[in-house]
């Protein structure tokens, strides 16, 4: 598409752009929209070297794109979701495409050095010394195998997990993230991992990246939870789309997610026009530079320099989302929540006639899951008595139903306001922190018919910050 090359031409002249008086960090992505060599017959069962043999030839194109993009400045690249082994297989006919993947958090990788440390990743380690070679960060995605016993309820009864993964590789082809696909389409021959993954690594030319796959952006687990649970500003995005017109374009949908979370995403599509498979971009939320391309064969690389987006997404106006609103039990008691997301903000929620607000930012960000619950009502278990509370508590794990869990550790400093309009003079203003450690509050009291708590640095983590209200009369 001679369109879409002069346009890129251009942006590279003008790439000093500075706005605002301030200029911009700026980096040069590159995604690859890959018409992949297919299996003639993918339920035939074949031997690992032949599945090599195919995926070889896919991989010879990956790595001449590496080429080219790391020629144009390019400083991450990302290729398609099922570009190297293919698609429609069943669950025994892919299983020599797969690479095995260790746990990351026990192992640090490099598979290009450190060949022969596992067996079967002969995908990875091309990936990996395509990227150490030419000195990109490398994202793509290929079929994975887990071995799993009868200690695993959940293991499948061929004893292994099969997973369709993106990989993402630093400039040096170390494996820095993996990521599981959670919401497969129909995809027979894969499991989805037991737990969503959150998966995102770190650039030192645009900060954390996160990524997922294909069906999974029209889902809240994990894409959504992730971006805003980590502020993310950048998302690798792997797919194989085919698209569905009005709504449901590769580009469109892209697009419209870049503004709407106000996140740059890089995607790259398969391109089997045929099957209606075509539609690759690199999106910010102001701008694209897309391909889609119905009516040719082969592949084509899209590179251009976006800037890092630093403003937050709160302060673009008329883009601020509610956060949901869901209900877990804490102490028997049914609990209306808010998570409380990146690094800073304004939260409310209320139950009955009691409102709570929070005010925070967190001083030191970690990976914990918070969030901001309220209670009024009658308590009955194991005695029964009327409370009111607010309560900002760290959740057991990264899930909506483990907010209320009992936990004793945390590591998150918090500072925070927290208050809310308690009926009851009677309030009990808790601060419990790390290990059951106890802390003061800088500020606590009465203010217009609402109870106030404020901590600017608790000594530890926070566990609980709560105003706990006893309503006597109405027990
Ligand atoms: C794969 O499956 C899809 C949907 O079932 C079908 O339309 C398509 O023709 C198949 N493609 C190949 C290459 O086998
Ligand atoms: C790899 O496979 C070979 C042959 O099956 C085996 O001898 C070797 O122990 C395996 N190595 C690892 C690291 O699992
Ligand atoms: C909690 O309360 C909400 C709102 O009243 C209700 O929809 C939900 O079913 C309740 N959950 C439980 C477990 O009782
Ligand atoms: C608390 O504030 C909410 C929201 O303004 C209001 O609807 C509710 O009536 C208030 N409760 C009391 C007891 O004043
Ligand atoms: C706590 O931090 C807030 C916001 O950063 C600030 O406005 C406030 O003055 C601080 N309070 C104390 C007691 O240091």
């Amino acid at each position: 598409m001679a369109g879409l090359c002069w346009k890129l031409s251009v942006c590279f002249l003008c790439s000093q752009v500075v706005s605002g008086g301030v200029e911009e960090a700026r980096y040069v992505a590159a995604v690859y929209e890959h018409e992949s060599i297919l299996s003639p017959d993918p339920t035939a069962l074949v031997d690992r070297r032949s599945a090599l043999q195919l995926m070889g030839r896919n991989l010879d194109i990956y790595e001449q794109q590496v080429v080219a993009a790391a020629r144009q400045g390019a400083q991450i690249i990302v290729f398609p979701e099922d570009g190297i082994h293919g698609f429609n297989f069943t669950r025994r006919s892919i299983y020599p495409y797969l690479d095995f993947v260790p746990h990351l958090h026990a192992v640090k990788w490099n598979p290009c050095r450190e060949m022969y440390l596992f067996n079967d990743t002969e995908v990875l380690q091309r990936l990996s010394c395509m990227a150490l070679n030419n000195k990109i960060f490398l994202v793509a995605n290929l079929g994975t195998k887990q071995p799993c016993g009868h200690t695993d309820p959940r293991c499948p009864s061929d004893g292994k997990y099969q997973f369709n993964t993106n990989v993402a590789f630093d400039d040096a082809g170390m494996l820095v993230a993996t990521y599981r696909k959670h919401n497969l389409y129909f995809e027979y021959a894969f499991d989805a991992p037991p737990e969503p993954d959150y998966k995102l690594f770190e650039t030192p030319f645009a900060g954390k990246f996160g990524m997922f796959t294909c069906f999974d952006i029209l889902f809240f687990e994990p894409a959504v939870k992730l971006i805003r649970q980590y502020n993310l500003k950048q998302v690798v995005y792997p797919t194989a789309w085919m698209n569905q017109l009005p709504l449901l374009s590769a580009v469109e949908f892209q697009q419209a997610f870049a503004t709407a979370f106000n996140v740059n995403i890089l995607a790259a599509n398969i391109h089997h026009p045929t099957l209606g498979m075509t539609g690759s971009g690199i999106h910010t939320p102001a701008k694209s530079f897309i391909y889609h391309n119905m009516e040719s064969y082969g592949g084509k690389l899209i590179v251009a320099e976006i800037p890092v987006i630093t403003t937050d997404y709160k302060t673009k106006k008329g883009t601020e989302q509610l956060p949901p609103q869901f209900y877990a039990e804490m102490m028997y008691d049914n609990f209306t929540f808010v998570p409380v997301w990146g690094e800073k903000g304004e939260l409310q929620v209320c139950s009955n006639t009691l409102c709570c607000y929070l005010n925070y930012r967190r001083a030191v960000l970690t990976d914990e899951l918070y969030a901001l619950g309220v209670f009024d009502g009658l308590h009955t278990v194991h005695g029964t008595y009327y409370v009111q509370a607010c309560a900002l508590v760290k959740c057991g794990g990264l899930s909506f139903s483990t907010c209320g869990q009992e936990v004793t550790d945390a590591s998150a400093l918090i500072d925070f306001q927290l208050w809310g309009n308690m009926s009851t003079p009677y309030i009990f203003p808790l601060l419990l922190t790390s290990g059951i450690t106890l802390d003061f509050a800088d500020h606590m009291g009465w203010k217009n018919h609402h109870y106030f708590m404020s901590k600017n640095r608790t000594s530890s983590g926070l566990l609980t910050a709560a105003l706990y209200g006893r309503w006597y009369e109405k027990d």
